[in-house]
């Protein structure tokens, strides 16, 4: 395995919409171990395939409750809604409150290319929602005005 280097706002791979997966080969598998341990690496909760430069419907999360490879995620269903604090690899020392679905149900494939579907609220939910996001290239300081994103010292 090996830790990724994670591309960074600016970068056009951010922005170009992804590409399905068709079939878990070899590289694919790889590269979904790469991604967890690239997120681990840097303490993410969340990574998505365009982030490590490749243009692919693959995405890793874990908030805190296991490891959770998606491969062609889509959210199929959601309700109520939810401001919260979020931050991006991506986009270092910036963070805003947005307001993301509060519970969502999420179709895709593991990494094993077995159908899943994941029925989330809290963290993990804006996890999906942010997420997938990327792999549509919209970032999350795409859904908030600019003088409501927060500066860190990061
Ligand atoms: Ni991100």
């Amino acid at each position: 395995m090996a830790v990724l280097k994670v591309v960074k706002v600016g970068d056009p791979v951010l922005r170009q919409p992804t590409q399905p997966v068709t079939r878990i080969t070899k590289r694919i598998s790889r590269l979904i171990q790469d991604m967890f341990e690239t997120m681990y690496a840097v303490d993410g909760v969340g990574l998505a395939a365009p982030q490590v430069g490749v243009s692919r419907k693959i995405a890793v999360i874990d908030v805190g409750e296991g490891p959770i490879a998606l491969i062609n995620p889509k959210i199929v269903s959601g309700s109520d809604e939810d401001i919260d604090v979020e931050g991006c690899l991506s986009i270092p020392g910036k963070q805003a409150y947005v307001k993301r679905l509060a519970q969502v149900k999420v179709e895709a494939l593991n990494e094993k290319g077995k159908p899943v579907q994941i029925e989330a609220e809290g963290l993990l939910a804006r996890a999906l929602q942010h997420e997938i996001d990327h792999l549509n290239g919209i970032l999350f300081t795409d859904l908030v005005d600019e003088k409501d994103i927060i500066e860190g010292d990061e």
